[in-house]
């Protein structure tokens, strides 16, 4: 057991996923728990965490000096490193030069903590103040231009401390940090397993939930499936789904959320699903420019929703499936945009709640995929491939009507089928059929047809920012046009997309 001991820090739990990434147990607690409850837990080391104060203001938190005389290894980090400092003697003071974002750090190699670390490394600091005197008996382990003291040990009383931040990603060789310390420092054994995610969620939902009321806006994705499951195992029937099916989801995709979350599925709470198809594409009737396309459907999902959320009335809680990239993305340092189905920021302006809650904020998408896979959803939910908020929309070029809906649900239906029969699905990053706008003659049997053109879409990427376009192979890809020229009335085309991004983009629209 590793102990975190927060400080009011934004990426506390982040620590101790590092920590269980290592397959050592880590729990967060608070500052203001009492030493002697610390000590009869027996941690094998205690992480001080970051947080927003100045350690010599009065009212910071801080800790009695005896932890760190109580034999136990202590990683602090930023703030927590600081306070180790301030309260051992050293000196801490606003710096000169504040450092925020990725800086490189000098470090002495040689010690436990920097085991097999580069002498440079990258890391990421964000602090205004720093320890300009380390204390009596510390060795100053590492340094940047602007802060002498980026990181120092007091390797016989087994106290480190580091200025940056080694449990977020942009600190290149933070989790081979974290590890040294919980191998070297804190001889950690390393064989807990991530298996009991699920259950500690669970208990930490309905602790956290108590009699209180959730309402979650489920898409169908993997994150707010798996966000459902996690909520409606710890809360059952105190949980209310919403699925909004804006008639722009792939073939079968709404019955089979229904087939899992509705009342026949294995999950016990009140699931809505909303057939809205009629609305949207009546709001989509005769418009062709993309920008607007991706306007109506987000805000007339925000207007579906808004309906539910008032039918339902005042909750306590709202639930999002934020995952922890998105929160990387919306910008460290600063809190999450709250996402919703369409990336629409403001969903919650409507929505009568008194707090978030996101189970899955500090979980990657592969931990996510494995938790879902542990709640007992489907392969076809948990490995479902990304899939935008807009949908089919996207996929249809100009004017969406329910007709080109049917053709693309289908045509990506045959293409999907195809591919994972060849077994090349399992090494694409995104792939699907989207409908072009354009028609062309072509003959069926002895006659003249005048049909649209379909376009495959396959691409490689692992971050989807850039994307190679995938080298199907040829006969998979043949006998895919011609299961769709065949079985999908109104297409007598189709076409392979082999542009790479950039200059394209992955989705049409
Ligand atoms: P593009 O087309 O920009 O897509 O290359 C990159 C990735 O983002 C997905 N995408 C979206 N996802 N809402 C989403 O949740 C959207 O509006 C949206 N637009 C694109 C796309 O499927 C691809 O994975």
């Amino acid at each position: 057991l590793v102990l975190v001991l927060d400080f009011g820090g934004q990426y506390n739990q982040l620590i101790a996923r590092r920590v269980r990434e290592c397959n050592v147990y880590a729990e967060v607690i608070p500052y203001t728990t009492k030493l002697e409850d610390i000590i009869a837990r027996k941690p094998k080391g205690i992480i001080f965490t970051g947080g927003p104060n100045s350690v010599y203001e009065e009212e910071s938190p801080s800790y009695d000096k005896a932890i760190m005389e109580a034999g136990i290894p202590i990683l602090g980090i930023c703030y927590g490193s600081q306070l180790m400092a301030h309260k051992l003697g050293g000196q801490v003071l606003t710096a000169p030069v504040s450092e925020y974002g990725k800086t490189e750090v000098e470090v002495e190699v040689n010690s436990k903590l920097f085991e097999g670390v580069s002498p440079k490394t990258i890391t990421w600091m964000s602090h205004t103040d720093y320890i300009a005197k380390a204390p009596e008996g510390f060795k100053v382990i590492g340094h940047t231009p602007n802060c002498p003291i980026a990181a120092m040990e007091d390797e016989a009383k087994k106290l480190y401390a580091v200025q940056f931040h080694p449990e977020v990603m942009h600190s290149v060789e933070g989790q081979k940090m974290i590890r040294n310390f919980l191998y070297n420092v804190c001889e950690c054994s390393g064989d807990w397993k991530m298996d009991s995610f699920v259950e500690t969620t669970i208990a930490q939902i309905r602790e956290k939930v108590g009699d209180g009321k959730v309402l979650l806006a489920l898409s169908g994705g993997v994150d707010s499936s798996v966000a459902a499951a996690l909520l409606a195992r710890a809360i059952g029937k105190q949980l209310t789904c919403v699925f909004v099916d804006h008639g722009l989801l792939r073939k079968n995709e709404g019955d089979e959320v229904e087939a899992v979350f509705g009342p026949n599925g294995n999950f016990d709470l009140n699931f809505i699903r909303v057939n809205a198809q009629e609305r949207y594409y009546s709001k989509l009737a005769g418009v062709t420019e993309p920008e607007a396309k991706r306007k109506i459907i987000g805000e007339e999902f925000i207007r579906v929703f808004e309906e539910e959320a008032k039918k339902i009335g005042a909750v306590d809680f709202l639930a999002q499936g934020t995952i922890y990239p998105d929160v990387i993305e919306s910008g460290l340092g600063k809190s999450a945009v709250i996402k919703s189905h369409h990336n629409v920021g403001g969903l919650p302006d409507f929505v009568d709640f008194k707090e978030i809650i996101e189970p899955l904020r500090m979980l990657f998408k592969d931990e996510v995929r494995k938790a879902g896979l542990e709640l007992g959803l489907p392969d076809n939910l948990v490995f479902r491939q990304p899939f935008p908020g807009p949908g089919l929309g996207i996929r249809i070029i100009g004017e969406v009507t329910a007709e080109k809906v049917r053709i693309v649900q289908d045509a990506d239906y045959i293409y999907r089928e195809e591919l994972a029969k060849a077994g090349v699905d399992k090494n694409l990053g995104q792939y699907f059929a989207a409908l072009t706008n354009m028609r062309s003659v072509g003959v069926m049997g002895d006659g003249r047809t005048y049909d649209y053109a379909i376009a495959l879409r396959a691409v490689m990427t692992s971050d989807f920012m850039t994307a190679d376009c995938a080298q199907i192979p040829w006969d998979v890809l043949t006998k895919v046009a011609n299961r769709i020229v065949n079985e999908v009335k109104g297409v007598n085309r189709v076409m392979y997309d082999c542009t790479s991004k950039p200059p394209a983009t992955i989705e049409f629209e």
